[in-house]
């Protein structure tokens, strides 16, 4: 099984991570198809709906994704998650038993938070990517610029209410490692088997990530490290999936 930080490597090299609600898992393989064919092999589907174990699993079959599981709130969900063959584990808000059973599993762990203190917490429990989330009502890219000032070693991934059209200034930030969001991935689009609607709102997506990235990869290379780029470890690792 790849380890956590390579699965965050791939999130990162991506930029973007589609949150996906399937009703039904048979919806999982046209979706599949689309995120491909649209240039983008990673997918978060999440526990919003009892389809989300065999989604997740028919995902994870074809081997040419990167299959997360999303709104993870307790440990069996992680452990569910996990034999259907989900990869990293996002949950909405930071969960101490969520997060210790991802570092027990050895699965990424990508844990919400939003205040300073969240964010503090997370780095006593041995992360340094952390979801923002809501991250448009949480005050946008504003925010996570200004935790960016004391919190140098951490890496969000600001995911709620993001759209192609801010996708860019979030992404842009140094401390931003991903966004994600379902805009790519519309509930309604995938219900109604309108692949062809996912492929293109994905590719437009990832066209403009990868123009960020490109922006941002040949800055950095000019400027050196950048802040929350790389883990400075300010608390001990307990091994809790890495990242
Ligand atoms: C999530 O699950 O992270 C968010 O609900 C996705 O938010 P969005 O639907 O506003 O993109």
């Amino acid at each position: 099984m790849p380890d956590p930080e390579s699965i965050l490597t791939r999130v990162r090299a991506h930029g973007i991570v589609p949150v996906v609600v399937l009703d039904r898992a048979e919806q999982a393989l046209g979706l599949a198809q689309a995120l491909i064919d649209g240039g983008l092999p990673l997918a978060e589907v999440t526990f919003r709906t009892a389809a989300a174990p065999a989604a997740i699993a028919a995902l994870a079959e074809r081997g040419d994704l990167t299959v997360g599981a999303g709104t993870v709130l307790t440990p069996q969900q992680v452990d569910q998650a996990a034999q259907a063959g989900a990869r990293f584990i996002v949950s909405p808000g930071l969960s101490q038993a969520v997060v210790a059973r991802c570092g027990e599993l050895g699965l990424l762990c990508l844990p919400g938070a939003i205040t300073p203190t969240e964010v503090q917490a997370g780095l006593e429990l041995g992360l340094s990517t952390l979801k923002f989330f809501p991250a448009a009502s949480a005050g946008g890219p504003a925010a996570l610029a200004a935790l960016g000032g004391p919190f140098r070693q951490v890496a969000f991934v600001p995911t709620g209410g993001v759209g192609l059209a801010d996708l860019a200034d979030y992404l842009t930030l140094p401390n931003v490692a991903a966004v994600g969001g379902s805009w790519m991935v519309p509930r309604a689009a995938l219900a109604a088997g309108d692949f062809d609607r996912v492929r293109q709102l994905t590719a437009e997506a990832v066209q403009t990530a990868a123009s960020v990235l490109g922006r941002k990869s040949a800055a950095a290379d000019q400027a050196g490290p950048a802040p929350g780029c790389h883990a400075e470890p300010s608390a001990p690792d307990h091994g809790l999936g890495g990242n």
